[in-house]
């Protein structure tokens, strides 16, 4: 006799999780899992010779994405882009240098604000948006496909440093000198990174991530303003054009009492946790609420080994029966070996 059929789970785990089920089999999937470990990767990157060119070219950004699912059938892909991609759609300037990271702008007052566009310029965007047509059309049926973009507060910081830091001093200072400034900045990444998610939705994506990279930076008071509430507000505008629309919260370095508030707060279907995360008191707290998802050490990774197994094992241990979406706690390093990946799919998948 067959298994009876859940009609309400969908067959996809990543997409059931999220949808509030407990997949038969966990998940997996990894963030940044189009990059620099696969030599497929470095091949395409140096044919392109800059990575925005991959970004813009549908044909590279979809190859790209798909060349990870190809290797090792991941149970989601992930658009191949960029969070930053939106400030350069507004008219801020955007290089890739390598080894050092992007360099932007910067965009430091109003007046620089006011400089730039107020929606996102369709040339660039209409690529993006090409590309996840193109990868929805070319992924298999069982693979899902998540679209994503960078927090208002992440993508404010890179913004107005111009570059990455330490601690993104240069955006906490703007915050607390000049909150009009810093309110209308996020006000504009709210309203055109809302409309960028519903566009890469109606493009064929199933769900979006959304990703706050440098939430952990900031003091409990300044995260339920800069990081919870802008990304409320991108729920809302989303789910008000596309009803249902299933979107991951990623707040990296958030407390517990913080990750708990955004699941209250915003509604998302998944919070994707990174390694520093306690599993028992965050399940405890939000797990019957929302998909967890996470949380190796990128590290773990890179030992392999049995310290990889056993982290796996650990992690597997105690999120079984929840709605867990594996994954790592932040992206996969380009050191990392192919075969640690190898290893760690066929833990996962027993
Ligand atoms: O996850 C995926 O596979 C999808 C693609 C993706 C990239 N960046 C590709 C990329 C996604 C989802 C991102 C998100 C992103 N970009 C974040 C949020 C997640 C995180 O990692 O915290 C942030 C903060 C950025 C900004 C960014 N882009 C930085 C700081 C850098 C330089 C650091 C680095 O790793 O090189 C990038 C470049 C970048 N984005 C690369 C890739 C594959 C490497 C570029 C190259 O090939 O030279």
């Amino acid at each position: 006799m067959k298994e009876p059929v859940d009609e309400r789970s969908h067959p996809n785990g990543v997409l059931s999780a999220l949808d509030g089920h407990v997949p038969s089999r966990t998940p997996i999937w990894m963030m940044r899992q189009a990059g620099r470990y696969l030599p497929e990767y470095r091949e395409l990157r140096a044919k392109a010779g800059d990575f925005l060119t991959l970004c813009y070219t549908p044909e590279y950004a979809i190859e790209v994405t798909l060349q990870p699912i190809r290797r090792f059938g991941f149970d989601a892909a992930i658009l191949f882009s960029d969070i930053l991609v939106v400030p350069h759609a507004l008219g801020c300037s955007l290089a890739f240098e390598t080894g050092e990271g992007p360099r932007l702008g910067p965009i430091t007052d109003l007046a620089g604000l006011n400089a730039l566009r107020t929606d996102l310029d369709p040339l660039k965007i209409d690529r993006v948006l090409e590309a996840v047509s193109g990868i929805r059309a070319a992924l298999p049926k069982e693979t899902a496909l998540l679209g994503f973009c960078g927090a208002p507060w992440t993508v404010a910081t890179y913004m107005i440093a111009g570059r990455g830091t330490p601690d993104q001093a240069p955006a906490r200072l703007a915050a607390f000198r000049d909150p009009a400034f810093f309110t209308a900045l996020i006000d504009r990444l709210v309203e055109t990174s809302a409309g960028y998610l519903i566009g890469q939705l109606r493009a064929g994506a199933d769900a979006v991530q959304i990703f706050d990279s440098w939430s952990g930076v900031l003091d409990p008071v300044s995260f339920r303003r800069w990081s919870i509430e802008p990304v409320r507000r991108i729920v809302e505008k989303v789910r008000a054009q596309v009803p249902g629309a299933r979107i991951i919260a990623f707040p990296k370095g958030a407390t517990l009492p913080g990750i708990t508030e955004l699941v209250a707060a915003t509604g998302v279907n998944g919070v994707g946790l990174d390694w520093s995360a306690d599993r028992k008191a965050t399940r405890l707290a939000v797990g019957g609420k929302v998909a967890l998802q996470g949380n190796l050490d990128p590290l773990a990774l890179i030992a392999g080994g049995q310290a990889l197994d056993g982290e796996i094992d650990a992690l597997m241990e105690e999120f079984r029966g929840a709605a867990h979406i594996f994954n790592l706690g932040h992206g996969i390093r380009p050191e990392t070996p192919i075969a640690h990946v190898e290893q760690m799919l066929k833990r996962v998948r027993g």
